[in-house]
This record gives structure tokens, C-alpha cells and sequence, in this order.
């Protein structure tokens, strides 16, 4: 599930150290917006952050001037090891198919944005894609998800239904929880490993920023337990 690549833009995950960002890649900061009852509904841009041509996110958590890298993994010796898998998403995803749609899911991406959880959750939601006005909740509820653990393909011919996101990287904001989350990379920026391998070239991918993950590059939620303060 090999996503088209932003042209010219590129991410490269540097050992111990930041992500180095070239290509003129737009930076924002946005944040999940919560229904009445605290599920994740929505996506809003806060603000553009203004960067120059190529630049440095840090990615051990502990900058004095966040987003940027300050140089403060050094001091800190911050061990940024990665430990994601490598393999492509549909060999990393378990499969349901519910009536006219399939839901891939990896679980080991999830960056605990929770868009997952509305009417009942996704999971159930796949089973009943055959009622009225479930499967495009289905499919909105996938797409909203910034990590790309879930998918949401025609259960016939295994389109995958992505949305189409600009080429950006967001840093996310989760208010309702108090905390700052992942670095949300959209629109299939190449991500490229400090030992110079390619990551998938995906539509949605969350790389971790606060230092905690276990699963590095990638967030897995532990922003969270961290109390991460981003800003
Ligand atoms: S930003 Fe989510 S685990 Fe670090």
C-alpha cells in the first residue's frame, strides 16, 4: 500500500538525534477537537509555524526551543534508538471484512488520538457497514486517525480509501487530555532511517517527538503517561 511520495520533501531520522526536514516542508500545529461527550471528531489548524527550507525537529522530548532541536540530546543522552518494524503496513495489519468495506489495523502505529472510539468504536462499526450511514462513518472515523494504523479498502477491489492531506507535518495538540502528542507527517513525505533505509512512503504517519515511544521513529502513545508539553 505504497503511497505516491511528496516530491522533493524528505525526512531523515538522524541516531541519537532530530529529524532533519528538507524540501520546504510546511509546518503547523493542530489540535483534536472533541465532541460534548471528549470523543475525537475532528482535526483543527492552530497556526502555520514559519521554517526555513530545511530544518531540525526535535525528537528527544527535552528542547528549550521546541519544535526545533536545540542541540539538548546531547546533554541529555538521549537514546533515540528505532525499534519500529519494517515491514510493509498490509503484512504489519490484521484484516476484518465487514459488508462492502475491510478494515486493516496495526496496532503497534497507534498514537492514541482515539478517532476510533466514536458510536461504538470502529471495530464494531466494520460489522455493519451494510446499515445506513455506518460505512462512510467507518470510513471517516479511519481516515481521521493520523497514524495510518487503520485503513478502511473496498471490500471488493482493495482500494484504499485515504483522504487527501497537503504535504505538511502537524505538530499535534490533544487538549482535551492537557498534553501534546506526535509529530502528525501527512500527504506521503518519505521518512528515511538513521542507517539510510527507507520507511513505506505512506499517507499518514506520526512520528514521536516527546522521546518516550518504544516503538521509535514512531509514536505509540506514551505522550500521555509523559505529560508531554510540546509547546
Ligand atoms: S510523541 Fe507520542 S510517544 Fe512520543
Amino acid at each position: 500500500m505504497m503511497f505516491e511520495s511528496a516530491q522533493g520533501m524528505k525526512i531523515v531520522v538522524r541516531t541519537n538525534g532530530p529529524y532533519i526536514v528538507s524540501g520546504g516542508v510546511p509546518l503547523a500545529r493542530g489540535e483534536i477537537v472533541v465532541n460534548d461527550a471528549g470523543e475525537s471528531v475532528a482535526w483543527r489548524e492552530i497556526e502555520r509555524v514559519p521554517t526555513g527550507e530545511t530544518y531540525a525537529l526535535c525528537r528527544c522530548g527535552k528542547s528549550g526551543n521546541k519544535p526545533l532541536c536545540d542541540g539538548s540530546h546531547f546533554a541529555d543522552g538521549f537514546d533515540g534508538t528505532e525499534t519500529a518494524e519494517r515491514a510493509p503496513y498490509t503484512e504489519q495489519a490484521s484484516c476484518t471484512n465487514g459488508p462492502g468495506l475491510k478494515l486493516l489495523d496495526a496496532r503497534q502505529l497507534c498514537a492514541e488520538a482515539r478517532f476510533c472510539d466514536r458510536a461504538g468504536g470502529l471495530w464494531n462499526l466494520i460489522n455493519r457497514c451494510d446499515e445506513p450511514g455506518v460505512s462512510d462513518l467507518a470510513d471517516e472515523e479511519a481516515a481521521l486517525c493520523p497514524s495510518g494504523r487503520y485503513v478502511t479498502c473496498d471490500a471488493v477491489t482493495g482500494e484504499p480509501h485515504e483522504p487527501a492531506l497537503e504535504p505538511s507535518i502537524w505538530l499535534i495538540e490533544d487538549p482535551s487530555l492537557g498534553v501534546s502528542g506526535a509529530l502528525w507527517v501527512r500527504g506521503g513525505i518519505p521518512i528515511v532511517s538513521e542507517d539510510g533505509t527507507p520507511y513505506e512512503v505512506r499517507n499518514r504517519v506520526t512520528l514521536c517527538r516527546c522521546g518516550e515511544s518504544k516503538n521509535k521513529p514512531f509514536c505509540d502513545g506514551s505522550h500521555i503517561a509523559a505529560v508531554f508539553d510540546g509547546r
